[in-house]
This record gives structure tokens, sequence and C-alpha cells, in this order.
């Protein structure tokens, strides 16, 4: 099912036509289909609802869009956080507490204190150093922190090496040979409630044999500490589930990673939690892009598009290929770079491509752009983020106002602003 086509010749998202979002609120403009949205979101959850008692939460960092964030909320979606922002919007967009999942490598104490009272539903620990000072933070306050245990099950996600965490050198959970002995340290502790293990082994994953190795490492590790005497009541799954971002790629079905999750954690005996993130947003969005130039030059035309890498800032960061095509493309084609207008040389969208013939003025989109789109955005180049639209149907409302110069100007600002000290990287200050 496709919710970004042509209709007429003109792509459309939903029943919309993109040029008169382009109209309304001007390029480069991120645009959303909520029936994309609740496809994907539903689609995953009902091809994981034999398991028992899964629950799902959605990771905000593939998209921290408050309209998104509803959405999914909505559909019985939790939040998986890595910041006290992400909490934030979390709570904003009604999800309860309870269903909140705080990961992340550096929680600060300020963080882990607003989490703590706002009574969050499992603490993931990626240290066992965060475990002491988190149970002694929720004593201090007569509670008991409902934990879990991040471990590395050293299994390489064969993913691009920048977005691949189970590996036994990556920075995240804690190696899997010492698990058992430090969960023994750990569950010891007054103020922690510790009820079993996490991970997360990378993203864009588009092979199941990684993820089964790693789920079955973690069968065993559940296995020894129910030997050692605890009580396992939930094991985290993560996310990481790949999406097609070219035609050809091959990525597994939701109903085979379904069996094989049942097939793996039959006998576990626990609540499954599922943490995904680009499934499920990444193809609701297009990048809606206007053509600047299209410059000649000795070896390839270069498309110049006013979408920039702080806008989109993946092919920059891992070389990640986004599908480029006309808004009104006439069946020309060309071969073409396509860049943004950032001082940057990495500031490419694609080398040597085969796409749609393009003229200045024209409108275009890169495809796939609805997880680590926006959510990646900068104002590098003191370029405005870019505004965001939600399209339902023959609908659209604008989601997230373009941030404007003004913003972004070094002038003294007319409103005195304060430092808030749930943002800040301040450690220690409220213990
Ligand atoms: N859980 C944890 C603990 C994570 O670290 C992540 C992603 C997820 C869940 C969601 O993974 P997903 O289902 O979206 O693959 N900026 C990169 C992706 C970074 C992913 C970071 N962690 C990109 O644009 O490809």
């Amino acid at each position: 099912m496709s919710f970004f086509d042509y209709r007429d010749g003109v792509l459309c998202a939903e029943d919309v036509a993109l040029p008169m979002i382009a109209d309304a609120v001007g390029t480069p403009v991120h645009v959303y289909s909520a029936g994309a949205l609740r496809h994907a979101a539903d689609a995953f959850t009902s091809a994981l609802r034999d398991l028992p008692s899964a629950r799902f939460a959605f990771a905000i960092k593939a998209n921290p869009n408050g309209a998104v964030l509803r959405l999914l909320a909505q559909r019985g979606y939790g939040a998986d956080i890595v910041s006290g922002g992400e909490l934030r919007r979390a709570l904003d967009a009604g999800i309860a507490p309870a269903d909140v999942v705080f990961s992340g490598v550096g929680k600060t104490d300020r963080e882990l204190i607003d989490a703590l009272e706002a009574g969050i539903g499992q603490f993931n620990l990626e240290l066992e150093e965060e475990g002491g000072v988190l149970a002694q933070l929720a004593r201090r306050r007569g509670k008991r922190a409902p934990a879990v245990l991040r471990v590395n099950p050293d299994v390489d996600g064969g993913t691009h090496a920048k977005i691949t965490t189970g590996w036994r050198t990556s920075k995240f959970g804690v190696d899997i040979a010492g698990a058992p002995d430090m969960y023994d340290r750990l569950a010891k502790l007054d103020g922690l409630d510790l009820q079993g293990i996490a991970l997360h082994i990378g993203s864009q994953i588009s092979d199941l044999e990684p993820l089964e190795t790693a789920y079955r490492r973690i069968g065993a590790l559940v296995l020894e500490l129910r030997a050692r005497g605890h009580t396992i009541t939930r094991v985290d799954l993560g996310g990481g589930l790949g999406i097609t971002y070219r035609p050809e790629d091959v990525m597994p079905s939701l109903a085979d990673y379904a069996s094989m999750v049942a097939r793996v954690t039959h006998d576990w005996n626990v609540s499954l939690t599922f943490e995904p993130g680009r499934i499920i947003t990444g193809l609701a969005g297009v990048l809606l892009t206007r053509v600047i130039w299209v410059k000649p030059s000795q070896h390839r035309p270069f498309v110049i598009v006013d979408a920039a890498m702080n806008d989109l800032a993946r092919p920059a960061l891992y070389d990640a290929y986004h599908r480029f095509a006309a808004v009104r493309p006439d069946g020309r084609t060309m071969v073409a770079d396509i860049a943004g207008p950032v001082c940057e040389t990495g500031d490419i969208f694609g080398v040597d491509r085969a796409i749609d013939q393009v003229d200045r003025g024209d409108l275009a989109v890169f495809h796939a752009t609805g997880a680590y789109g926006a959510a990646m955005a900068s104002i590098y180049n003191s370029r405005p983020i870019s505004p965001q639209v939600m399209v339902d149907e023959d609908r659209f409302e604008l989601v997230g106002d373009r941030t404007m110069f003004s913003d972004l100007s070094m002038r003294p600002q007319r409103k005195s602003r304060t430092v808030d000290p749930a943002l800040s990287g301040a450690v220690r200050q409220a213990a």
C-alpha cells in the first residue's frame, strides 16, 4: 500500500497534491502521512499480538514530532526515550509514564530524578554504577526504580558501522560474560526493582539471523539468572528492523520476524518489550524540496535542491540512500549528482543517480525520510529548521513550524531565556 503516489501525473501524499503543501508552507518541508503511520503502527502490533503481554515503546529518537507521538499513543504505543527532552515529549503526547522506557548510555542525575518522579515504567541500566546511583535516588524518594540490565550480546548486526550497537566494542550495554555476577550485585540494592534484561544490537537490520543469535544469547542468560534465584519477568528486545530505501532492498517480513521471536522466546515466560523506531515512521514521510539550479559540470550535472544535510543528515553521515523523484515527472530522465546548498562537500544526497529529469524551480522529494529525518535536523549554515506537515486523507496541517532566521540570530533576545536544568547536561547538581 502506498500513501505517496502519483495522481494525474502529480505526486500526492494521500489525497493532497504535494504542490499545494509547497504553496502553503514553502520548501523544504517534511511531509508525513497519517494513514501510513497508522498502517505501519498497526502492522507491527498485530504481527506480534499473539506473544504473551508484548509491550510497544516507540523509539522517539526516530521521530519526536508531537503529532506523530500523539497518533502512536492513541494506537497503544508507549515510548523508548533517551533524554529529558524525550521524556517531556512523551508525557506531553499523552503517553502514560508507566509506558515509558528510559534507554541511553549517559543519563544524568537530573534526568534520572525527573524520570523517577514522573514514575516511568522501566529504566534500562547501561552500567553497574548507574544502577547504584538510581537505587540511591529512588530510596531517598521512598521508591524502588523498575529496571532491567542492558546487555551487549556481542553480535554484529550486519548494518552500517555507525548504527551497530551490539558488538563487543560498542559503548552500549554491559559485557554479557560479566552480566550474571553484576545482576547478582544489582538485585541486592533496595532502591531497585530489577526485573530482567534489555538488548538492542543496531538499526536498519536487514537479516534476522544476527537478531536471532542475540536473542538466543539473552535466552541463555535468562536461564542462568533464574538458576541463580532471580525472578525474571521482563525482556526488552530493542528495535532495529530495517525498511526498504532502495527498490531492490529485501527486508525480513514482520510475519517472519514475529515467528522467529515466538520460536526463540516461547519458553522464556516473560513480558516482552519492543522498541521499534524506523519501521514505524520511516516510510511515512518524504522531504519535499525545490530544485534551485541544475548546474552543469564537466562530468555530470549537479541538481542543487533547497533541502540540505541540515534537513536530512543520513546521506552525509552514513552514505544513506534516499530515492529522489520529481513531483511532476514528464517521462524524461537524467543522470546527475544531487546536492544541497550547505558549504560542505559532503552535502550530497546522491552521486551518479539516474533520476527524473528536473529543471530549475521543479518540486521533488526524497523518499522514506520519516525516521531520523527531521529528528536529526540542525541549523548548520544558519539555515532554519524546516517545517513539518501531517496529511490525513484530503486535509493537511502544520505540525512543526519553521524556525525562522530571527530565532537563530545572535542579537540579544527580546524575551530573556532561562536555562532549563532538566535539559542541561549537569550531573549531580540536584541529587
Ligand atoms: N532502542 C534503542 C536502545 C536504540 O538505540 C534505537 C536506535 C532504537 C531502539 C530504535 O531503532 P530502530 O528501530 O529505529 O532501528 N540515526 C541513525 C539511526 C540511529 C539509531 C539509534 N538507536 C539512522 O539514521 O540510520
